[in-house]
């Protein structure tokens, strides 16, 4: 670790384990987080990666009431489907925990019971949507109705799916229950209010003073103040989630899941710390001004990251607040955004049968909704995947390789003189990677992995104009000195493309000798030395086919 070494949070939105995730939350938050991480360490930074499975909340409870389960049942079944998938997808987690633990139900504990000290929270009776039927409140997803801002006529009491807007369910037009269709009632009940509208000041202060954000999270979070902070319920009537630490309410109610789920970044850090053996370590993270937080998710939670998650930070006091919010936009399919609850787009199981981990994960890098929303296709998965991946990136490093086995006996080497051509592609590989740093650090990942490509395609033109098996036939030491350019050329390329494609990098750097394990510094060209001896020549990725079932 060097002196200039950064502290870095990578703290990633906690998916709800109520259903299987799909491959627009994949490349919303969670693969730009992994990219993000790896970056990170590769510079040499002390990165801690944390999130888990997000357990509480009608999510959970309505999809449980729908199979007639208990609400652990479901949790169970989709937590172990995460970490197996992100293992697949070779995710390097520092933590992927639960709220569910000891652990999170104390940190929330804790953070709710200071802001209630601080003054912060306090109580108040509302009206609340109650089914008459079922003879219970209707918290959140109970009820489903019209979207009052975009008319869409299936939007949910928390959040509407189509415009992405936050709701409260008395917002909905048409309300019904979600557990008979009854239309509920309003009746008076008590909870308690995290006072967000004591923060518009300073949330306006700290938000204007942010550089570099994208600028929809910073209009969207900006726009929001303006429109005036409400305070916020953070119970409900609800009886799966966190207690809540203060007298007063009467059984029956639990700590809303967004108040409880925010927290997970803190309460996962201070796991890490104590799996770790140094529970002191989450310090270095949350009260160290010069450590660096990045939040990733998707854009229906900037809300909650930009201004909710902050007021916490600030009425907590001595934690530190975000230090960018990069939320990717929606992705979409056939302009509808990917639901797995409604069948709308791949899950990440469906698209792991379909492609080889790395594959997606390039697939779907090119195509990060960092500016826009962005309509995905499988035949632009297929195409990235076909004519990037394959034909430039591993038909490059195939064929070099191949051609170092034919013509040296797979032993790197000796160049000749290098000439001008020589020098330029290992410069402009070098280049390259300065310039997808530049990205990266900017967290355009999207632009890094465009600019690690054009060192790609610029290596397969050099081998083009050089014609190694061409001069094979009649100047051995200039094919000798081209195939060794190109090895540092790749070399330099595989470490570029390490945090996007962790595996085949790892192999890639592994056949020419190089040590590719992950958490090293490794943002730089290794030199592929003279008479160190290569692994076989492979195909690192297959070329895949539009499957027969899209259209
Ligand atoms: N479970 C929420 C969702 O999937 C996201 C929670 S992110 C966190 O939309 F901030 F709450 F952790
Ligand atoms: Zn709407």
């Amino acid at each position: 670790m060097t002196t200039d070494s950064k502290t870095v949070l990578i703290a990633v939105a906690w998916p709800y384990a109520s259903g299987s995730r799909h491959i627009g939350h994949l490349a919303g938050a969670y693969l730009p987080a992994d990219i993000f991480a790896r970056y990170q360490r590769a510079i040499g930074n002390r990165a801690l990666m944390v999130s888990g499975s997000d357990v509480h909340g009608t999510p959970i409870t309505v999809r449980a009431e729908d199979e007639g389960v208990d609400p652990q049942v479901i949790v169970d079944r989709y937590h172990a489907e995460f970490v197996r998938q992100w293992d697949e997808l070779g995710f390097d987690w520092d933590l992927f925990t639960t709220t569910g633990t000891d652990n999170h139900h104390a940190v929330t504990q804790d953070v709710f019971a200071t802001l209630h000290e601080h003054g912060y929270i306090d109580r108040r009776e509302s009206e609340q949507f109650f089914d008459p039927e079922a003879d219970r409140f209707l918290p959140d997803r109970y009820v489903e109705g019209t979207c009052p801002h975009c008319g869409y006529d299936n939007a949910r009491g928390d959040q509407c799916d189509n415009c992405g807007r936050t709701l409260d369910p008395v917002d909905l037009i048409d309300p019904r229950s979600r557990l008979t269709g009854a239309t509920p009632v309003q009746r008076t009940t008590e909870h308690f209010y995290l006072r967000l509208s004591d923060f518009s000041d300073r949330l306006k202060a700290w938000l204007e003073s942010r550089e570099g954000w994208r600028k929809h999270v910073l209009n969207f979070s900006l726009g929001w103040i303006e429109e005036g902070l409400h305070d916020r319920a953070i119970t409900r009537d609800i009886e799966w989630g966190v207690e809540i630490p203060v007298e007063g309410l009467g059984d029956g109610k639990r700590i809303y899941v967004w108040f409880d789920a925010v927290i997970g970044y803190l309460s996962a850090s201070k796991e890490w710390a104590q799996i770790h053996g140094t529970p002191d370590a989450w310090q270095d993270w949350w009260q160290n001004d010069e450590a660096e937080h990045y939040y990733f998710i998707g854009k229906d939670n900037v809300p909650f990251h930009t201004i909710i998650w902050p007021a916490m930070l600030l009425g907590y006091g001595g934690l530190n607040l975000p230090t960018d919010v990069p939320a990717n936009q929606f992705v979409t399919f056939k302009g509808g955004k990917a639901s797995a609850s409604r069948g709308i787009g791949l899950t990440i199981g469906e698209a792991l049968e379909r492609y080889q981990p790395d594959a997606l994960r390039y697939a779907l890098a090119a195509n990060f909704p960092e500016t826009s929303d962005v309509d995905l296709t499988e035949a632009e998965l297929v195409r990235r995947i076909n004519e990037e991946l394959v034909a430039t990136w591993g038909n490059l490093v195939n064929r070099v390789v191949s051609m170092t086995h034919r013509y040296f006996d797979g032993v790197v080497p000796e160049p000749g003189d290098l000439l001008d051509a020589d020098r330029a592609v290992v410069d402009s590989v070098d280049q390259v990677l300065v310039d997808a740093g530049e990205h990266l650090d900017a967290v355009r990942l999207r632009g890094a992995l465009a600019t690690l490509l054009t060192g790609a395609q610029a290596t397969n033109q050099y081998l083009s104009d050089q014609e190694p098996w061409k001069t094979a036939k009649t100047d051995l030491v200039r094919t000798a000195t081209t195939l060794y350019s190109a090895l540092q050329a790749i070399a330099g390329l595989a470490a570029g493309f390490a945090p996007y494609l962790p595996a085949t990098s790892t192999k890639v750097l592994a056949t020419l000798g190089l040590d590719g394990s992950a958490r090293q510094p490794a943002w730089k060209r290794a030199e592929v030395r003279p008479g160190s001896v290569l692994g076989p020549a492979e195909p690192l990725y297959a070329k895949v086919e539009l499957p027969e079932d899209t259209d």
